[in-house]
């Protein structure tokens, strides 16, 4: 079977990430205005607009190819590809002043994620890949850490606030947490899965992940040699709980309660 080279769409992923990227540095300062507030979650009025950025840059180049969204969708079913994007991942982090949150774009085709784009404006730093391709950072090469003891292990739990995921995830950080050297939670799912291919985490385990907080930068870390396990919770296959780890760690034997 033919490969198709992505590269062209690489390209597009990135300029639409660094324009996103750019439009969020500056406003970071600025008072921003919340759409809808929740018990544990925050919409700005920058979501929609930043999604609105990024569609705008990606159908510049591919007018054919539909969006998937966590701001909405467009495109039709018949599509010949589809992006996954999520204009801010990490919105409480943007909205409290924390500079840890993302910029995350990946491609499907057929179903299959075929590249990832995650773009920290604050750090500018991009972590990109295209699936059977090496991963980068800013160009350079990118691997997960070698490290296989929990001992010595860098961990980051998160946990859902819906249908019982909360008291399943403070469970699992209790168990955790005795067995290895740190916990830690950046609050932006996109950036923990590119921290392990960076080889700065070694797993990530999440109860109530969205496709778009993970789908860009899955690519990234398998192609950085980790590993990401995904199990859907919802019919539309959108929400799920993920598993991630840098290969090495014995993260399944760690998970068991008894
Ligand atoms: C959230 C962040 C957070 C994760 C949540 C996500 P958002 O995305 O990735 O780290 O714990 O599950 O929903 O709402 O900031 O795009
Ligand atoms: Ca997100
Ligand atoms: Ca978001």
């Amino acid at each position: 079977m033919r490969m198709i080279d992505y590269t062209p769409q690489l390209h597009t992923a990135q300029a639409a990430a660094r324009l996103a990227g750019a439009f969020l540095r500056e406003r970071f300062h600025s008072v921003k205005t919340v759409d809808a507030s929740e018990a544990h979650d925050i919409k700005l009025r920058l979501d929609k607009e930043t999604q609105a950025l990024i569609v705008a840059r990606l159908q510049q180049d591919f007018p054919e190819y539909a969006v998937l969204g966590e701001e909405g969708d467009c495109g039709h079913d018949s599509a010949p590809a589809q992006w996954v994007v999520d204009p801010i991942d990490g919105t409480v982090n943007y909205f409290y002043g924390i500079p840890i949150f993302c910029v995350s774009i990946a491609l499907q085709v057929a179903g299959q994620t075929v590249l990832g784009c995650v773009y920290d404006p604050m750090q500018n730093e991009c972590f990109c890949a295209i699936r059977g391709g090496e991963a980068a950072l800013n160009g350079r090469p990118l691997r997960v850490s070698a490290r296989s003891a929990m001992a010595e292990a860098v961990v980051f739990i998160g946990h859902g606030t819906h249908d019982g995921s909360g008291a399943q995830g403070i469970a699992r950080f209790a168990h955790i947490s005795a067995q290895v050297k740190k916990i830690r939670i950046l609050g932006s799912a996109a950036l923990t899965l590119c921290y392990i291919a960076a080889g700065r985490f070694d797993a990530y385990i999440e109860n109530r992940i969205h496709l778009w907080d993970f789908a860009a930068a899955r690519v990234i870390l398998e192609a950085a040699g980790g590993c990401l396990e995904y199990e859907p919770s919802s019919a539309d296959g959108r929400t799920g709980s993920v598993i991630a780890w840098n290969g090495a760690l014995p993260i399944h034997d760690a998970l068991k309660m008894n």
